[in-house]
């Protein structure tokens, strides 16, 4: 599998998802970019959001992805994620139900609870995919469905850019990044037992490049990816 360090190009210095996290936070909402993951989630078909009883977020960060389930009239949703920073301010959206602190790939929750998990740009901060996949088996119900929506591994690659922030002196900062092709997350899903729902790519278009003039050289490239995964019932 690539590995981010071939293709970087920024060189920023890197720190660990709860370092760079609980630093970013401050600036976070107002940087991270809807277009990437938004218009994504609002395109999906199979996924019945008001029907669903009982949801977790995880990767859950400062809430955006709760805060949509909340508007599409998911009920319950349930919130992990590892960087305590970001979980005091999901907790102040008033959207989850509950929220823990845990490794996305090792949870604690209960098992065959949920049957809906969303894992909202979160992927690329992870070394291996199948205990997350592995892990989301074990949560979900049966006929339970997992979405992914990710930063495009092609975008990662020809763009050389890591998921970074600008901190409080100015200096950009990289949190730590994999590059996981398509391929690894429907073979980690496949070999779970997820079978494939639906699946959505996102292309730099003229609405990215109207927020972000820079990128007129990735025109037309994948920026961003969903899948939705189905446990089979019975
Ligand atoms: C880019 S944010 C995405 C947050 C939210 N889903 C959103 O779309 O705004 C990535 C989040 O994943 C969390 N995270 C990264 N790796 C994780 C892991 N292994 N287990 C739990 N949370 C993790 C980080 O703490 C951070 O809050």
């Amino acid at each position: 599998m690539p590995d981010f360090a071939d293709f970087d190009t920024r060189r920023y210095r890197t720190v660990d998802v709860r370092t760079g996290y609980a630093e970013w936070l401050p600036t976070y909402e107002t940087t991270v970019a809807d277009l990437m993951d938004i218009p994504l989630l609002d395109a999906l078909t199979t996924v019945p959001w008001p029907s669903i009883r009982s949801a977790v977020d995880l990767g859950c960060g400062t809430g955006r992805t709760g805060d949509w389930l909340h508007r599409r009239g998911v009920a319950a949703i349930d919130g992990v994620d590892l960087t305590p920073e970001v979980l005091a301010a999901a907790r102040e959206t008033g959207v989850y139900r509950r929220l823990f602190e845990a490794d996305v790939a090792a949870t604690d929750l209960d098992a065959a609870a949920y049957d809906l998990i969303t894992l909202c740009l979160v992927d690329e901060h992870l070394a291996e995919l199948s205990p997350l996949y592995r892990e989301a088996w074990r949560l979900a119900t049966n006929g339970g469905l997992l979405v992914v929506v990710g930063f495009h591994p092609h975008i990662i690659m020809a763009s050389g850019m890591p998921t970074h922030f600008q901190n409080a002196s100015g200096e950009q900062v990289a949190i730590e990044t994999h590059v996981h092709l398509l391929s690894e997350h429907a073979t980690a899903a496949l070999d779970a037992g997820w079978t494939l729902a639906e699946m959505k790519e996102r292309p730099v278009d003229d609405g990215w490049l109207a927020a972000k003039p820079a990128w007129e050289r990735f025109r037309g490239h994948p920026l961003s990816f969903a899948f939705v995964w189905r446990k089979p019932s019975g």
